[in-house]
């Protein structure tokens, strides 16, 4: 037997250099579990079809077994010349059983088994990642509890925009995590397509059982096209696309408490178990889990425009190149579980600093928006009302006072429906108490809403 599974045609040896070049076992090895989950249900098809005798699937399923649980408890020792996880599999399964072992490639390629290693893989991971998606977004609901009746101020430009409740602003998360749910339980119906027995490129002159083995494995169907099959990643670069909306939903919330966390702010205390300090600077507690976040994400961007670059001059069908999907998607997934691990922690841990929240909730006019909606109430057309409106910001702004420190002359002034009545809309606690729409921060629709996370999360 030729020392490489494919080494029949070859009269020389490969050189050492193209071996190290073109080996992917140090990283597809973990791919082990789903390689044997794969190979056992393909032996088991193979003996349903009378390519193998039971008794020959049966010391295959045993041998892959063995072998699996050497590579569990890290007693396996991979080699390097058999290229990648399946062929050291495959021969690990040999040198143990002999000749049946030579038996379990048939009707398949390392194209269509790579392939379905990888897609069990990913389908595993997302269903990790959306465990850990659902516990921040717990998080994320539990705070409503502790946080209720709490007003902080809404931003747009960074500048103080209109009031809002904290629980809005938690729910707010927890909707976009909602998103990135949705779009990984889409992505798992594709990635949940069996292409083993596509074989390399063609199909296979055997008559094999494609249905039974996805049956066995979980798919929700086969592919259709072995061509198409054995090119495409399409079900890998989804993943790691809806691993980069995750990180960039992450890296926002990490950008906003960090600045939360600041002196300026001052509207947040961060768990310090979560902080690091500084080696020069005695006093220092700095969010590094959060920049971290932050930080992170590039990878992950960057991960997906690598998978993107690599795919983009592919003719039909497998080409080596595809052998660099593994890491860019091990490593995606790695760093965004890491995140949101950590992220959960950081949202259950941190404090509003409510007093230092509330003593500044009346600079900035968080009110203006609603007395100008209070004009419109009394039939001013909406540019009218924004104008007269501006007018009395300005000169609020130039008296250093608040809307609701203006005296009432000038707001009948301003307009004749600006009667003492306007005092019971200013302020932020009126502000808010004013919303009514769908979606609003309105305290009796966020509580609606809060109800419904928890119904939903079972929290
Ligand atoms: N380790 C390779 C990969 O991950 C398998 C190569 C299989 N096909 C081939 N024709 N060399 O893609």
């Amino acid at each position: 037997m030729s020392a490489k599974p494919w080494g029949g045609v070859f009269d020389g040896a490969t050189d050492p250099r193209v071996e190290k070049f073109t080996e992917s076992v140090s990283f597809d090895h973990r791919l082990y579990a789903q390689d044997v989950r794969g190979s056992i249900a393909h032996a088991n098809m193979l003996a349903a079809v009378g390519v193998l005798t039971p008794v020959e699937a049966k010391q295959i399923s045993v041998g892959l077994e063995e072998i699996g649980g050497e590579i569990a408890a890290g007693t396996f020792a991979f080699r390097q010349d058999l290229e990648d996880v399946h062929m050291n599999i495959e021969r690990a399964l040999i040198d143990r059983i002999g000749d049946v072992g030579r038996k379990l490639h048939t009707g398949r390629s390392r194209n269509d088994q790579v392939s379905t290693d990888f897609r069990l893989w990913i389908r595993d991971t997302i269903d990790q990642i959306d465990a850990l998606l659902t516990d921040l977004q717990r998080a994320f609901v539990q705070r409503c509890g502790r946080d209720e009746g709490v007003i902080l101020p809404g931003y747009t430009h960074l500048q103080r925009a209109q009031p809002v409740l904290a629980n809005h602003y938690w729910l707010a998360y927890c909707e976009k995590l909602q998103r990135d749910r949705s779009r990984l339980a889409d992505c798992r119906g594709r990635v949940n397509q069996l292409p083993l027995g596509t074989a390399a490129l063609a199909g296979t002159t055997i008559a094999i059982d494609r249905q039974m083995v996805a049956d066995s494995l979980g798919f929700e169907g086969v592919v259709a096209n072995s061509l198409d099959s054995s090119s495409d990643r399409d079900f890998a670069i989804e993943f790691a696309f809806v691993l980069t909306m995750i990180a960039e939903h992450l890296s926002t919330w990490a950008e906003e408490w960090i600045l939360w966390s600041t002196c300026e702010f001052n509207f947040l205390q961060l768990p310090q178990a979560y902080c690091t300090g500084s080696s020069i600077m005695p006093q220092k507690i700095n969010p590094d889990v959060l920049e971290l976040t932050r930080g992170k994400t590039a990878r992950v961007v960057g991960n997906l425009q690598a998978l993107l670059v690599l795919v983009k001059g592919l003719p039909l069908a497998y080409n080596r190149d595809l052998q660099e999907d593994k890491e860019r998607v091990f490593d995606s997934a790695d760093t965004v579980s890491a995140c949101l691990e950590l992220a959960a922690a950081v949202v259950a841990g941190a404090e509003l600093n409510r007093e230092a929240i509330s003593s500044r909730l009346e600079h900035g006019y968080l009110d203006a928006t609603t007395l100008m909606e209070y004009l419109i109430g009394h039939g001013v057309p909406q540019r009218s009302a924004h104008e007269i409106i501006g007018r009395l910001v300005a000169s609020a702004m130039k008296q250093r006072m608040p809307l609701a420190e203006l005296p009432l002359a000038e707001f009948q002034q301003a307009h004749s429906a600006l009667d003492e009545k306007v005092f019971n809309v200013l302020g932020v606690e009126h502000a808010i108490a004013a919303f009514q729409s769908v979606g609003s921060t309105a305290p009796p629709k966020v509580a609606e809403q809060v109800a419904s996370w928890r119904n939903h999360l079972g929290c």
